[in-house]
């Protein structure tokens, strides 16, 4: 997977305050020192700290992502919502779509469709989440649960090279639990046979000792990081490892 473009992107979630961006410049310096060049590094923390980083970023190769956003296309009254367009006047280039926690917290195919849409006018890069529960794996509902998220986040959309796929297991988010690789390999030829020419991502419980395994499965564009991302030593030495 060496001579392509790898994406990491740093999913933090709802950690971290503006202490914590201490740690991404030891990310940054590292990177930059970094001989292989062919890597493409997102953080997306909290939207609170989206403007600082992003300062903070202005000189490296590294972007600033959010993790989420409000569907409207114009602004309002939303109390304690953002829209695309704020978080992309605040310093983001990538945005975080379609994540299970959310998924779970009650957001559907169509709503997230919404939010893809109306982030592709603000102009930002989108990163599409979709997976499958361990139950609709159980079941063997895996591939049409997928083609599902896809066929619907997706709708209408013709123009899909700022969208980058996730392939997020929902089971493997924070568990330590992997699929195979090759589950992973399979999963990857089927979104990308779906979605011509995207780049697909693999995400879930990725952290500096399963990246020796993952990083053999050829089709993969990269891996979206949650946990082992907000650890400035854990998240280099995924990195490192990936090109070893
Ligand atoms: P994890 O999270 O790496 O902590 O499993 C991944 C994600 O939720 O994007």
């Amino acid at each position: 997977m060496t001579n392509k473009y790898i994406y990491f992107i740093a999913n933090w979630k709802m950690f971290g305050n503006l202490q914590s961006l201490n740690s991404v410049s030891k990310v940054a310096s590292f990177v930059k020192k970094f001989k292989k060049k062919k890597i493409k590094l997102v953080y997306c923390p909290p939207a609170t700290l989206i403007n600082s980083l992003s300062k903070k970023l202005k000189l490296s190769s590294i972007d600033v992502g959010a993790q989420n956003c409000h569907q409207g296309e114009t602004y309002g009254a939303y109390t304690g919502h953002m829209n695309s367009y704020m978080l992309k006047d605040a310093g983001a280039k990538y945005i975080i779509l379609g994540h299970s926690e959310n998924r779970q917290s009650g957001e559907n195919n169509k709503l997230i469709n919404l939010k893809i849409k109306n982030s592709i006018k603000s102009g930002l890069k989108i990163i599409f989440c979709i997976g499958e529960t361990l139950s609709q794996k159980r079941k063997k509902n895996t591939k049409k649960i997928l083609s599902q998220q896809i066929i619907q986040g997706l709708k209408n959309i013709k123009n899909k090279k700022n969208i980058i796929i996730a392939y997020e297991p929902v089971w493997a988010i924070g568990s330590g639990l992997i699929p195979k690789n090759s589950e992973i390999f399979e999963i990857v030829k089927l979104i990308k046979n779906k979605v011509k020419g995207s780049k697909v991502l693999y995400g879930g419980s990725v952290n500096s000792k399963n990246i020796n395994l993952l990083k053999k499965i050829d089709n993969v564009d990269g891996f979206l990081v949650g946990g082992a991302s907000q650890n400035s030593n854990n998240f280099i030495d995924i990195i490192k490892k990936t090109f070893n």
